[in-house]
């Protein structure tokens, strides 16, 4: 667990400017830094990084928030992970603390905070390097390494991209690198880090790869988490892999993602195949924007992760059967990851030929043309399921429907599930009523994300304008006529909101004091006006010097007691004069004049 109080000096003193540029190349437009939105495609900039608010806003597509925020969303980090990431940069030692379980204090306890006290991982990727260096080092000696990937095309400048190396044939070569081998300690670390294996009766410690081809593997941070490591000869498993390690996660990591990242989102797409091999003789050719799954299938995980660079995710396979299940597993992987303006679709290449065999044989536009012509996700879809039905007749179609019932129900992107939806009427000749009575699918989809593009129009209320005031400047919060407020109705969000805002600041007057104008909602992360309080916020990016925040403030309480003394004479009014007391009679005259 990390302690709040750190977080939020964390935020106060790094410059999401930097952090996001780091990633994102920014440039300065007016007040604010502009880019074209990673979370979205789009040809002009409306993602907007506000310096001296310390935080981040998409007027495309809504994104919101604090540099923290951003590394989860963009490199697919951990809340902890990318704390840690940004304490590092600014050489902030992240201290821990003890969970207090009755204090129900759990919200930065990440899936892999309790971990987090035992064991520093930075040890374990500092094993990986070293072994990794070791690997490459012994590719250099080794000419029937250096044999066998020239024999399958690779340049040594591919290889060294990729960090290729050999681990050799004896049994104990990493002894070679770590001289304590074999004490207790070594040996642990060794084990964490999936590169030796320990005898069943626990008294031989050997290395897990021998006489293979290495393939390091990194995480989206860049760092070696793992391996793959072919055989030379003809042997099985071809492949071996790294086992799950605290550092290795297989249905979270992709081969080359890293790395791809560029070009992925240079080209537009990415293209997901099987093998490194496919990877790394891609590459060569220059198709870079290319990333594998590990061994396993394609997980929702890697999905979300790969649909978070790109709006297009090709998938390529082999032509076989092998080829067509591994296809038809991602297309289930990806039903409930798809959001509309997303686009996935399926490559089958010539029975016989993987990616590196094709590219290797007719050259990177032939390879690329294929991709133009891949098959899209819906076509996919129907083609699997009525392949073996005879959709001539009833029982044909009954299973049809039958069959697509548990794949439709997971698409929650409204307009791709209504196209599916009519297709499917199409084919069994059932009405699209018919269908979703049958399908139990709901018409209201889930909102989604690309629904709010259009832009807010409501006209702003005085509580809108207290909030932004108050989250720009919360030393405002002197000013505030607190009798005012008091009759709000609180069903109103706005209202809601802006309460809560004020006994946030009420209780905190050290923040509302202080130098820093990073933005309060970092101390709101959750609240449940986090949504609301995020767009007010957003508002302030358009502001420039010529805004009066003393006369938008004072006005917003004005129009305010304005409404309530308006609201009070309706009730009054709605009251016969008999019925008013003296004191309400009184009080109605004052409204009158005032
Ligand atoms: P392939 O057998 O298609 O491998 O397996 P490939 O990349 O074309 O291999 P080359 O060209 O013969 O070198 C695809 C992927 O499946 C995993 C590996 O990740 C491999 O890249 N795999 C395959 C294993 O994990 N173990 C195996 O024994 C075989
Ligand atoms: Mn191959």
């Amino acid at each position: 667990m990390i302690p709040q109080p750190f977080i939020h000096d964390l935020l106060n003193r790094l410059d999401i400017v930097d952090t996001i540029d780091r990633h994102v190349p920014l440039k300065k437009a007016g007040a604010n830094y502009v880019a074209c939105c990673p979370f979205h495609s789009e040809k002009t900039p409306s993602f907007t990084v506000s310096q001296s608010k310390q935080f981040y806003h998409c007027f495309g597509c809504g994104v919101h928030g604090n540099a923290i925020n951003f590394l989860i969303e963009y490199s697919g980090l951990s809340f902890v992970e990318a704390v840690k990431d940004l304490a590092e940069q600014m050489g902030m030692p992240v201290p821990e603390q003890q969970p207090e379980p009755d204090k129900g204090n759990t919200q930065y306890l990440s899936e892999e905070g309790q971990d987090d006290l035992e064991r520093p991982s930075q040890d374990l990727f500092e094993v990986m390097k070293i072994a990794t260096r070791f690997y490459r080092e012994q590719l250099k000696v080794s000419d029937k390494a250096i044999a066998y990937l020239k024999k399958r095309g690779l340049t040594g400048e591919t290889a060294a991209r990729f960090a290729i190396g050999y681990a050799p044939a004896n049994w104990q070569n990493l002894e070679m690198v770590f001289s304590d081998y074999k004490s207790a300690s070594t040996q642990r670390m060794l084990l964490s880090a999936g590169l030796i294996v320990i005898s069943d009766d626990g008294d031989k410690q050997y290395d897990r790869f021998r006489d293979r081809i290495m393939f390091p593997i990194l995480n989206q941070k860049g760092l070696i988490v793992g391996f793959g490591g072919r055989v030379i000869e003809q042997e099985e498993p071809k492949y071996l892999n790294s086992p799950e390690t605290k550092l290795f996660e297989k249905g979270r990591e992709l081969y080359n993602f890293f790395s791809a990242r560029r070009a992925i989102r240079d080209a537009g797409c990415v293209v997901v195949v099987e093998g490194y091999m496919d990877v790394v003789a891609l590459s060569q050719y220059g198709v870079a924007y290319t990333v594998a799954a590990l061994g396993t299938a394609t997980t929702p995980f890697h999905i979300q992760k790969l649909l978070r660079q790109t709006d297009k995710i090709i998938f390529c396979f082999d032509g076989d059967q092998a080829g067509k299940k591994a296809a038809w597993r991602a297309l289930e992987n990806c039903l409930s990851q798809l959001a509309d303006g997303k686009y996935v679709s399926f490559l089958f290449l010539p029975e016989g030929e993987d990616p590196d065999s094709y590219v290797s044989k007719f050259g990177k536009q032939a390879f690329e043309d294929q991709l133009k012509q891949a098959t899209p996700l819906s076509e996919f879809l129907f083609m699997g399921l009525s392949r073996a039905t005879d959709l001539q007749s009833s029982e044909g179609c009954a299973k049809l429907v039958r069959d697509i019932k548990p794949l439709l129900q997971q698409v929650k992107a409204p307009a791709l599930a209504l196209m599916l939806l009519k297709r499917l009427s199409q084919l069994s000749g059932i009405s699209q009523t018919e269908l979703e009575a049958l399908l139990q699918i709901k018409r209201s989809f889930t909102k989604q994300r690309t629904q709010e593009f259009a832009p807010r129009k409501a006209p702003v209320t005085p509580y809108h304008w207290l909030i932004l005031v108050l989250l720009y400047s919360p030393s405002y919060i002197s000013k505030l006529d607190r009798d005012v407020l008091a009759a709000c109705d609180e069903n109103i969000e706005e209202v809601a909101a802006l309460k809560s805002l004020i006994d946030f600041l009420d209780v905190h007057p050290n923040i509302v004091n202080s130098e820093t104008t990073t933005s309060i909602l970092i101390y709101l992360q959750d609240s449940p006006h986090r949504a609301l309080l995020e767009s007010v916020e957003s508002e302030t990016l358009e502001w420039d010097e010529s805004i009066d925040l003393e006369a938008e403030f004072s006005g917003a309480l004005m129009n305010l007691q304005e409404m309530q003394r308006k609201k009070r004479m309706t009730e009054l009014h709605s009251k016969s004069l008999n019925m008013l007391t003296e004191e309400e009679k009184e009080e109605l005259k004052r409204l009158v004049i005032s």
